[in-house]
């Protein structure tokens, strides 16, 4: 998609709503007014859902899901989205069923399902992947995750679960915990945090710290963080503990990994320290990071948060297809 939509609509098109026929494809395209226009879509999303389960905004949409990666969530909740609004879905999980598998590059397969869909959900493995699609597409295109790149659409679910949480930002202390180095979300989560005024604490080992790129602009933007190796010296003063997994997938050396992957877990005894009112979160699969017996915690967000999930997606879509 080019940068000024507005350009492919005809003339006197009415349907002018927010990020109409616009990419989704890094954090920092937003705004401190866009998030709360986001947000109020999907409260509303919320709602319709909770009282109707499903409308007709998006009768006639059709939206292609392209996953080169494993999803379970993104994936389902960007098709459960579209199917409560009224519109369906191609579903291309499985690429080496695909053209894909015979060499296909990722702007040919862009721009084929482009002819038969209006959005495209794009999970790719390689860094800018999202924005190579964007440039070969006509359609919008959704990043659901470029390798160790962003995860916008799950940055904006994870702030509308702070918000649906804790009821405010500003002021809180968010602290991300576990594989900062190549866990998308966090990199996502961060760059989003620093429209707030908040105070980040990035606790990890020291071969997973959080990339320079990523710190540099957080310093750029004068947001208040420190890194730490341990979560006692932080977590009294936590609000928000957003732990991750330790990302298999991204290394080359599978001792390292093994060494690393338990490097931090959250048990029942770990949050005895935690203030009482705290969101525990995770975007999920957790890999023994969080121990089960933390589930029944009311602290524990995380299955609360993919539910918000459903409902910023819904909000998303209905905007990028000039719904909302
Ligand atoms: C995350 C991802 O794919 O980056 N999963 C998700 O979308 N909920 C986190 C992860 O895989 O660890």
């Amino acid at each position: 998609m080019t940068p000024s939509p507005s350009a492919h609509l005809p003339l006197g098109d009415q349907r002018t709503g927010r990020f109409y026929g616009h990419d989704i494809l890094s954090v920092s395209q937003f705004s401190r007014d866009d998030l709360e226009y986001i947000f109020g879509v999907a409260e509303a999303m919320r709602t319709m859902v909770q009282h109707v389960g499903t409308i007709d905004l998006l009768k006639g949409k059709i939206l292609a899901n392209l996953f080169y990666e494993p999803s379970t969530r993104t994936q389902s909740s960007f098709m459960a989205a579209m199917q409560r609004l009224g519109g369906s879905v191609i579903p291309i999980s499985e690429v080496r069923y695909s053209s894909v598998s015979k060499g296909e590059s990722l702007p040919d397969t862009v721009r084929t399902l482009e002819c038969y869909a209006d959005v495209i959900v794009l999970r790719h493995p390689e860094l800018g992947a999202a924005a190579q699609a964007a440039a070969a597409a006509r359609k919008p295109i959704i990043n659901a995750g470029d390798g160790p790149g962003e995860h916008p659409t799950q940055a904006l679910l994870d702030l509308f679960t702070i918000v649906e949480e804790l009821g405010h930002v500003d002021g809180l202390t968010v602290t991300m915990l576990g594989d900062l180095k190549f866990g998308r979300t966090v990199h996502s989560l961060s760059r989003l945090l620093s429209l707030f005024d908040v105070t980040l604490n990035f606790v990890s080992p020291a071969q997973l710290t959080m990339p320079e790129k990523v710190t540099a602009e957080l310093s750029r933007r004068a947001v208040k963080y420190s890194e730490h190796t341990r979560l006692d010296a932080v977590l009294p003063q936590t609000d928000v503990l957003y732990v991750t997994r330790v990302q298999k997938e991204r290394f080359e050396d599978l001792a390292l990994y093994e060494s690393l992957k338990h490097a931090f877990v959250i048990t029942p005894d770990t949050l005895k320290a935690a203030k009482p009112k705290m969101a525990l979160m995770h975007p999920l699969p957790r890999v023994g990071e969080i121990a089960t017996e933390v589930d029944a915690d009311p602290r524990a967000a995380y299955f609360r948060q993919m539910e918000y999930g459903l409902f910023v997606r819904m909000a998303l879509l209905a905007m990028v297809l000039g719904k909302a």
